[in-house]
């Protein structure tokens, strides 16, 4: 990458968590078998990586969501831009992303999904920009908690670039503003 900037967690950081997030997982829904919905596009490489480290039964499905609306108002809402195919209905689901913001994805998402009577609904996120919430969403695996700082790789982009990398670097301001 020749932009600069600052790794924030490098490729063993990622794992160990990653690791440590699937064991904690494992043991909670032993017995159960979990569907697992990756929000795109940031969250497959997360959830690629969680979903190997599982020790139960697992699915995998994709939701992709698009935000409307000024970011910097309460009247930003998501549309589902892609949609889960299979039918959650009685099965244990945790949606998946890469990180929680303002909350308003995720939050939104668990609204959306609730509605359709899972036996059960949480939330994984790798990072969470905990100073920046502003609408207070259950999220009960977090991986890294960071500061207000525009990340990117392992997933995640800034104007579709840098998901490839293998490691969490935060931008410069000056390339975050692109985002
Ligand atoms: P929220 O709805 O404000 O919580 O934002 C969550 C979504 O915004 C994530 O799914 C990411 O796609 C994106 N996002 C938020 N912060 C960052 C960042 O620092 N880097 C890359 N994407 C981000
Ligand atoms: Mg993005």
């Amino acid at each position: 990458m020749n932009d600069s900037h600052e790794i924030l967690f490098d490729e063993q950081a990622i794992a160990k968590k990653v690791e440590e997030l699937a064991s904690r997982i494992s043991a909670d829904y032993a017995g159960k078998e979990l569907v697992l919905v990756c929000i795109l596009k940031g969250a497959m490489i997360f959830t690629a990586d969680l979903m190997r480290g599982l020790t139960i039964p697992a699915v995998i499905d994709f939701v992709q969501a698009a935000s409307y609306g000024d970011s910097t108002t309460s009247s930003k809402t998501i549309t589902i831009k892609q949609n889960i195919r299979i039918d959650v209905r009685d099965r244990h689901v945790l949606l998946v992303d890469a990180i929680i913001d303002t909350g308003r994805t995720m939050d939104q998402l668990l609204r959306k999904f609730g509605a359709c009577g899972p036996a059960s609904l949480g939330a994984v996120a790798l990072l969470d920009k905990k100073s920046r919430r502003v609408v207070d969403v259950a999220v009960a695996y977090r991986g890294f908690e960071i500061p207000d700082a525009f990340v990117v790789g392992y997933g995640m982009d800034c104007a579709e670039k840098y998901r490839n990398l293998p490691y969490i670097a935060a931008l410069k301001t000056d390339q975050a503003q692109g985002a």
